[in-house]
């Protein structure tokens, strides 16, 4: 009998990240991302958001997706090949291209010595553009898809660029190789609040017009509202709810994703979640919990959250971690 097709772009299967942070003689370790399932199909390019407060595990996990950190546990499959088996050259020249990052601050990835277009010939050179006529033209063509010119890029330093054109540069670098897939960690947070829009609608436009699947990270749900199909929101490394953002947000099942919704005031994208996690919050905290990670902050919890940890269910189009859907 024949295999059956391998039908997602990205699978994840019970992942897990495990650090362990160690100060004078102790040490502990945690799971940043934990048991985290999900599929991104193959075939209907979407932009599915990754949303958490700060800590969640968001950037862990795109680290994972992006082949910069192997998982502790489980496995993640891109087009049906699993990323930790890849060998150094399908990493190099079929999976990095295929699989691209936009990062959160667009001018760490330009050195301030360079003139930005460097970048750009040297990706298309090294991807499959071999005359500099060849190259000029399509550079163009990939900065007109997120609304600028060569012309207008040529010759430029980073600091002659505002923070929404050099992440709109970045953008377009990571389009050269045609990937189908863009891991865009938190790449509006640094983005002036009255550009953030017209960068997500560029992800929507080049969702269509370039059928690539965006991952897209953030700790803003009125973006993520707005722009994305899917969402899976984290919480200290757990997916607890998963589905289609109109269902997830619209009428959340989560205690937490409904903590969440009430807590950003749509007005105020500006406002983010804070509570960086340090050691001495983790042994007491959420992290080292046995049950359910937001037994001790829910306002609907039972006995049993504080000892067992909730299955994911089925409820109303999404997955949701919590033992009242029970
Ligand atoms: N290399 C590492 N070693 C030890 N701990 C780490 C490492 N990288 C991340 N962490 C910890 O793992 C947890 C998850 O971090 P992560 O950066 O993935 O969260 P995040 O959801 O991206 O947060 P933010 O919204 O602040 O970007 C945090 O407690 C973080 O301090
Ligand atoms: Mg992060």
């Amino acid at each position: 009998m024949s295999k059956p097709r391998e039908t997602a772009l990205l699978r994840a299967d019970a992942l897990a990240k495990v650090f362990t942070i160690r100060q004078g003689f102790s040490s502990q370790s945690f799971r940043a991302v934990d048991d985290a399932s999900f599929t991104v199909e193959a075939g209907k390019p979407e932009i599915f958001t990754i949303a958490g407060e700060s800590g969640s595990g968001k950037t862990t996990l795109a680290r994972m997706i992006l082949g910069m950190e192997l998982p502790s546990e489980g496995t993640l499959s891109y087009k049906g090949r699993d990323v930790a088996k890849l060998t150094s050259r399908d990493r190099r020249e079929w999976f990095f291209r295929d699989v691209q990052p936009v990062f959160q601050d667009p001018f760490a990835t330009f050195s301030p010595l360079k003139r930005v277009d460097h970048y750009l010939y040297e990706t298309a050179f090294n991807y499959k553009v071999t005359d500099k006529a060849g190259a000029d033209g399509y550079i163009n063509q990939v900065l007109n898809e997120v609304g600028l010119s060569l012309a207008e890029v040529k010759g430029r330093y980073p600091n002659e660029l505002s923070g929404g054109q050099a992440q709109r540069i970045s953008i377009a670098r990571s389009l050269i190789t045609k990937p189908s897939m863009i891991v865009a960690d938190e790449p509006v947070s640094m983005v002036d609040a009255s550009l953030r829009m017209s960068i997500v609608n560029m992800f929507r436009k080049l969702k269509d017009d370039q059928q690539v699947t965006i991952l897209y990270i953030t700790h803003d749900l009125a973006t993520a509202y707005y722009a994305a199909d899917r969402i899976a929101v984290m919480l200290r490394g757990w997916i607890v709810e998963m589905g289609p953002v109109e269902n997830v947000l619209g009428s959340p099942m989560h205690p937490y994703t409904q903590n969440l919704k009430a807590s950003i005031p749509q007005a105020d994208p500006d406002k983010v979640w804070d509570s960086k996690i340090s050691l001495a919050d983790l042994d007491t905290e959420e992290f080292a919990q046995v049950g359910c990670k937001f037994a001790s902050r829910c306002p609907a919890v039972m006995d049993k959250c504080k000892h067992k940890v909730p299955p994911n269910f089925e409820r109303d189009g999404r997955m949701v971690k919590c033992f009242l859907y029970e």
